[in-house]
């Protein structure tokens, strides 16, 4: 539609049909969708469902042409509904969780798998995709980890941007094309003490520094849609921070679409208690710029008396329609309301072979390599007897693919028993995957035990551990032991899996251990006992292949640390991009006293960000600059030479931090400002360069202005954040 004609249309449409675009509505109105958040009574009722602008979590070509049709038919203007939903790691082929594609460092490999979840969910029949989410994390307790792609704001930019353009290609207008929605803004990834919807406590120069940049580059990669967060940030909830959405958002990032509330947040107002009733609610989220509210009965109930008291001017609710009626145009759906909701597309897209081998290439790419003693990996074979939960586990994707079916997975075992190698190699569960003692909540019901008599199973682990050459432990939180509404504050693995791993090691020394999860842990235990791990995280739909190939040495594992493991969790939040303090403190934390440490524990993490091993070796030459100094106008060249000095083939993350010496307010000790993935042959050698230019040396200096200022930087090329491969220069 001509952009004259939707004017005109919006000029037609009554109050009542306004208000109703600003309207999403949870699906289980129409179905039993996964209801997020609190699933209780929203509010609404049949009579909102005659206006609503969009539906949350309905999904299926059949389903939502019907429900298309019989809504637009009975709409006076016949405007077509928006479909949104949570494609967060792919639709049914499953993807690794994004914390894992952040450990991959492939921007191709993370578009490509946002292309096929696009390709599939535009399918069944979806618009919208509430993903990228570019929460900046430093806290695993934080369930949501899982969500993000890690600690570092220049990575998550590139990973958020990446699935931008995979959902969105140049146009979501067209085929196999979904609009993506940002989230969550701004801030939800700091909450205080790793509890989810808790306060976020930032200065506003942490707020532009840390945390912005990531949402900045999904906003430059033309995301159509941005969600409001749950959380205060300043004391001020994000869904009703005006500051935040018509200064930070829209002037100063440039964002020009449609913002939608997170669920039922406009109604939380009151519970943050900075709304006394609904009407208030409704007029300051609007105020704020929330366009569409999320599952809540805030503005279907509010708003039409608040407009015509004159409390809401009208215009706001003209501007917030005009967003909604512009995204339907941007997707064609006044001309295509079905879009690209097909049953015969559905058939032949969903778990293709195609996609499913994409899904196992990026799982493999997002394994990291923690340590390997001995050659332990990659196995031969016959060598190994495979123990642990999550051998036969089916849950191998993340808490967020609730439309992914667990049937589809491929199981460890299952990979096993297909693998010439290794289709007689010896299994079994040894223990459950969560303490009996211990019940998880899942999305709407505690997760079903594993009814494992615990002496039997450990005896049974015990007796094949003892007479096999190897142990492979495939060990792990279970996946709803991550995601929304799961933080933890114990990071260890569950008693009944560190059991298993002390009867092993007990009988046998040569341990292997899989890690799967959402987060990073504290695996000290595991660090201390085994002589090979390899994190797996929640791989998805592939993930036995993904993993049984990589311990085959048939993939060589590639992925790099997106956020550190911690030491435990005393240490958290902790991320490699911290400030020097003015007692700087590297050492045993047991020798000296006043320095900025812990009397108990070390600083640094257990495994940095940045940081995977290979089956090869790379060696790093120094780093070699163009120059010694820079001008503002000018730029240099930093090159390394790589070389694989093992006897494989190998791929590795050549890392480019930088450090500000000095400056008017303190810097990071390091920053990670690009990186380069370099496939090397044994006894390759290949020269890396990364271009520095001043804009890559500005911050918020003690004014606010966002600047470069003249001094001493290092640049820093090397293999994970702790690299001390560095060279000097100044800026004139
Ligand atoms: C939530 C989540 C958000 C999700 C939304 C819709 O509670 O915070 O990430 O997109 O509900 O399911």
């Amino acid at each position: 539609m001509k952009e004259t004609e939707l004017r005109l249309l919006l000029r037609e449409m009554s109050l009542e049909e306004k208000i109703g675009q600003l309207v999403q509505l949870p699906g289980y109105f129409q179905h039993e969708g996964a209801a997020t958040g609190p699933a209780g009574d929203m509010g609404l009722t049949q009579e909102d469902l005659r206006l609503a602008g969009s539906y949350l979590s309905i999904i299926g070509a059949e389903k939502i042409r019907k429900l298309q049709t019989e809504f637009m038919a009975q709409h006076p203007h016949h405007i077509p509904l928006l479909f949104m939903a949570d494609i967060i790691n792919g639709y049914r082929t499953v993807f690794p969780i994004p914390l894992a594609q952040g450990c991959t460092f492939d921007t191709e490999a993370v578009q490509e798998g946002a292309a096929i979840a696009a390709r599939e969910a535009a399918a069944a029949g979806i618009h919208v995709t509430f993903s990228p989410m570019a929460d900046l994390v430093r806290d695993a307790r934080w369930g949501r980890v899982m969500e993000s792609t890690g600690e570092d704001p220049y990575l998550n930019g590139q990973m958020a941007a990446a699935m931008v353009r995979g959902y969105q290609g140049d146009n979501p207008k067209k085929k196999g094309k979904i609009a993506a929605c940002l989230k969550h803004f701004a801030g939800y990834g700091a909450p205080e003490g790793g509890r989810d919807y808790n306060n976020v406590e930032l200065s506003p120069r942490t707020l532009l520094e840390d945390h912005l940049p990531a949402y900045q580059e999904a906003v430059d990669a033309g995301c159509e849609v941005v969600m409001a967060s749950f959380n205060t940030l300043d004391r001020v909830p994000s869904a009703a921070n005006e500051w935040l959405f018509r200064e930070v958002l829209r002037k100063k990032m440039g964002f020009s679409g449609m913002v939608i509330s997170d669920w039922n947040a406009l109604q939380e107002l009151l519970a943050h208690g900075i709304a006394a009733d609904q009407r208030e609610a409704a007029f300051i989220a609007l105020r704020a710029g929330v366009d569409m509210d999320m599952t809540s009965p805030i503005y279907t109930r509010n708003l039409k008396q608040l407009v015509e008291e004159g409390r809401v001017p009208e215009a706001w609710i003209d501007e917030s329609a005009w967003r909604v009626l512009t995204l339907k145009n941007k997707l064609g759906l006044f001309e295509r309301p079905f879009k690209d909701a097909d049953e015969e597309d559905e058939k032949a897209l969903l778990l293709s072979d195609a996609h499913r081998q994409a899904a196992r290439d990026c799982a493999e790419k997002s394994f990291v390599l923690l340590k390997n003693e001995e050659q332990m990996l990659p196995l031969q074979g016959d060598e190994a007897a495979f123990i642990g939960p999550y051998v036969g586990s089916p849950y191998l994707n993340g808490a967020w693919s609730i439309f992914a079916d667990d049937q589809d997975t491929v199981t460890v075992k299952a990979a096993l028993s297909r693998h010439p190698k290794t289709k007689k190699a010896p299994t079994a569960p040894g223990c459950p995957i969560n303490d009996p003692d211990q019940p998880v909540m899942g999305f709407q019901q505690p997760v079903a035990q594993d009814n494992l008599e615990p002496e039997t199973a450990l005896n049974e682990a015990v007796s094949i551990a003892k007479s096999a050459q190897k142990v492979v432990l495939c060990l792990g939180e279970h996946r709803e032991c991550t995601g929304e509404a799961a933080s933890r504050g114990d990071l260890t693995l569950p008693k009944c899996q560190l059991r298993l791993l002390e009867a092993v090691a007990a009988v046998n020394e040569n341990i292997i251990v899989v890690l799967f999860g959402g987060r990073p842990m504290d695996i000290r235990p595991l660090k201390e006992k085994a002589k090979a791990i390899l994190a797996a995280w929640l791989p998805g739909t592939e993930g036995g292949n993904a993993v049984v190939r990589t311990l085959l040495g048939e993939s060589n594992p590639s992925g790099r640390l997106s956020m550190c493991f911690p030491y435990c969790v005393g240490q958290v939040p902790i991320h490699y991009n911290h400030l020097n303090t003015g007692r700087p403190y590297h050492g045993d934390c047991h020798a000296g006293r006043f320095g900025s440490k812990y009397q108990d524990i070390p600083n640094e993490p257990l495994y940095p960000f940045g940081f995977g091993l290979s089956y090869t070796a790379f060696s790093y030459s120094p780093v070699r600059l163009s120059a010694d100094r820079m001008t503002k106008q000018g730029s240099l060249t930093a090159s390394v030479t790589i070389t694989n000095t093992g006897t494989c083939p190998g791929t590795e993350t050549v890392q480019l931090y930088l450090r500000d010496l000095a400056a008017s307010v303190a810097r990071p000790v390091r920053m990670l400002k690009g990186f380069r993935k370099v496939a090397l042959a044994p006894g390759e050698s290949r020269e890396v360069s990364f271009t520095v230019t001043e804009d890559m040396l500005r911050f918020y200096d003690l004014s606010m202005r966002y600047v470069s200022e003249p001094g001493d930087f290092e640049i820093f090329l090397g293999p994970d954040s702790q690299t001390q491969n560095k060279a000097r220069f100044t800026l004139e």
